[in-house]
């Protein structure tokens, strides 16, 4: 039973009857994942939970929702964001709640950060007299890949919003440790597609072909230097090439090879950089074969840089609301990346990592088939955020 909303929030019963309402909402929607800018379903699902808890939103982009408490309180804004979508990932997991829906999963907890600010919610609007300033919550489309971030900030998403916050699960930090590191925190990355155009012919005849696939073949030995020869140690870089394709029988020299691959960077001009120097090694490579190059590259999302100062807010928040031990650096920055950068761009921000790796249990990475969301969060995130507004 809901109680009255005189209720002293902080009553043990009240928060956890918000869990137990936030848990069934994230197996309801782990149940029915949706892909990016198709979050139809679980954007109703949304609506109708801020609607059930008083909660006044309004759409943001069509399948993006931002909710607002205490819009008429004169202190400085502050927003928590989360993601709404899943992927194209078929589901390995066998629990009560995998996903209805062949192919598609939640395999990156985005229906575990819905729930999280859900709740969270809940727990403000019980106390949003005693907010200083507005609170914003940010229901964001397309984060996988999409730059749904984007485009709420051009739907208006940060109007009235001085400081924003958000986080990941991420299985590979201890349960219990938090990151919350002043600069970046995830990856700037971007793709690229390298083809070579060589000249086909019969496999026993090299010397009258230009062979693409030796080419190409070179190119993904060679572009591994750039990292290791060209990059300082103390810079983080990726180059993966995921995707090589040529030929089409064992006899014949094609007339084509092509590869895709990743690139991140701890910055978002490093990745520039590590880019021209990718591409300046497949002209090369090329050039030495003989064959012509022809080069795609997309840059994909920015650098996540968190802002010093709600940094270390948010550090702070971490120390009161976990412990002083929760605080956590190893292996940051992610090599991951993440569109909230778009958020931390335009407002200070603070993009948080929150641990569910458990001693004993295997590592299951987000998009893994077999990842699943760990509900225990969901308490630790509704306490951040209640911290983190003041209250
Ligand atoms: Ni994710």
């Amino acid at each position: 039973m809901r109680q009255a909303a005189t209720t002293m929030s902080e009553s043990p019963a009240s928060f956890d009857e918000i869990v137990a309402r936030a848990v069934e909402l994230r197996h309801d929607l782990h149940a029915h994942p949706e892909l990016a800018f198709e979050e139809v379903r679980t954007t109703q699902e949304v609506r109708a939970e801020l609607t059930r808890l008083g909660i006044e939103w309004a759409p943001c982009t069509a399948t993006g929702t931002v909710g607002r408490l205490a819009p008429d309180a004169s202190g400085p804004g502050i927003a928590f964001r989360a993601d709404l979508d899943a992927l194209p990932v078929e589901e390995q997991t066998e629990l009560p709640y995998q996903s209805t829906v062949k192919g598609w999963m939640h395999a990156c907890g985005h229906d575990g950060h819905t729930a999280s600010l859900l709740a969270a919610a809940a727990l403000l609007k019980q106390q949003e007299r005693r907010l200083s300033g507005p609170v914003t919550l940010i229901f964001q489309p397309g984060e996988e890949g999409g730059h749904g971030a984007r485009r709420m900030i051009e739907a208006g998403a940060l109007e009235g919003v001085s400081r924003i916050y958000g986080f990941h699960n991420w299985p590979a930090i201890p349960f219990g440790r938090a990151v919350a590191v002043e600069g970046t925190v995830m990856a700037a990355n971007g793709q690229f597609l390298a083809i070579v155009h060589g000249r086909g012919g019969h496999a026993s005849q090299p010397e009258g072909c230009i062979d693409p696939i030796l080419a190409l073949s070179s190119f993904v030995t060679q572009v591994q230097q750039v990292v290791s020869r060209r990059v300082a140690p103390q810079r983080a870089a990726v180059v993966t090439v995921g995707r090589f394709h040529a030929g089409s029988a064992n006899n014949i020299i094609p007339d084509r090879a092509e590869c895709e691959g990743t690139i991140r960077a701890s910055t978002t001009a490093q990745l520039e950089e590590v880019s021209q120097l990718c591409a300046a090694v497949f002209h090369g490579t090329c050039d030495a074969a003989g064959a012509r190059p022809e080069w795609h590259w997309t840059r994909d999302y920015p650098a996540t840089v968190n802002h010093p100062e709600a940094a270390k807010r948010a550090r702070e928040a971490v120390v009161r609301v976990m412990g002083p031990e929760a605080p956590w650096t190893e292996g940051v920055p992610i090599m991951a990346a993440e569109d909230f950068s778009y958020f931390a761009e335009r407002v200070p921000g603070c993009y948080l990592l929150l641990g569910t790796g458990r001693p004993g249990k295997p590592l299951e990475s987000c998009h893994s088939p077999r990842f699943d969301f760990d509900d225990a969060l969901i308490p630790v995130v509704m306490r951040l955020w209640h911290d983190l507004a003041g209250l």
